[in-house]
């Protein structure tokens, strides 16, 4: 069995999708989530499903060794950003090489970089003219949205629609999407290591 942590900053409706995904899976399981806001939806969301939370409020506390010291606790095989607006630590990227995910509401590398998150990624997008836009998920490395693309899903703007509605649109997509992707990288790293299979 696969444990997973999820990490988020705030409504955690991909967190959710994917806990919902795997429920009930005897190849993964949502085994944490962290978020760095106390307050943030996501981990009340987690509480109701049962599973474990830490909030990493400070910037201490999400240094890589405390960050590592907790993922080994949980014995985490994989790392799921959804929605985590803080820098995952050099140290958490280096000793999770190809084990950690991220999510982009846009067609990476469009719309990508620091700054670019929430509403601002879908206003930049409309006032581009863009005919298209869609999500992205990718590997996380040390450059904000620029890791290894994994998926990406294409949708075509309709005319009227403004910045909430895009963002609607896309999050369909991402609630359609992520949970797939997440179990087939589960899938590989079993193919790889099949002895994940029996623990
Ligand atoms: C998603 O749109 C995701 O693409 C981005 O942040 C948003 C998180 O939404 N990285 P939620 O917290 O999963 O509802």
């Amino acid at each position: 069995m696969l444990n997973l942590a999820i990490l988020g900053s705030g409504g955690g409706s991909n967190a959710q999708a994917i806990i919902d995904h795997f429920e009930g899976s005897t190849l993964a399981r949502v085994a944490l989530v962290v978020s760095n806001s106390p307050g943030a939806y996501i981990l009340e969301r987690a509480q109701r499903a049962g599973i474990p939370t830490r909030c990493l409020a400070s910037e201490a506390e999400r240094s890589a060794s405390n960050q590592l010291a907790l993922y080994r606790t949980h014995s985490i095989h994989l790392i799921v950003l959804a929605g985590y607006l803080r820098k995952v630590p050099k140290g958490v990227i280096q000793a999770y090489p190809g084990r950690i995910l991220n999510i982009h509401p846009s067609l990476l590398p469009k719309f990508g970089g620091k700054g670019m998150h929430g509403l601002h990624v879908h206003e930049a997008v409309l006032a581009a003219v863009e005919t298209h836009t869609g999500i992205t998920i990718h590997y996380v490395n040390e450059e904000y949205d620029q890791g290894e693309i994994l998926h990406q899903h294409k949708l075509a703007i309709e005319p009227g629609w403004d910045a909430q509605r895009l963002q609607q649109e896309v999050q369909k997509l991402e609630h359609t999407y992520y949970p797939k992707i997440v179990q087939q990288v589960c899938e590989e790293i079993v193919a790889a290591q099949p002895n994940f299979a029996l623990s």
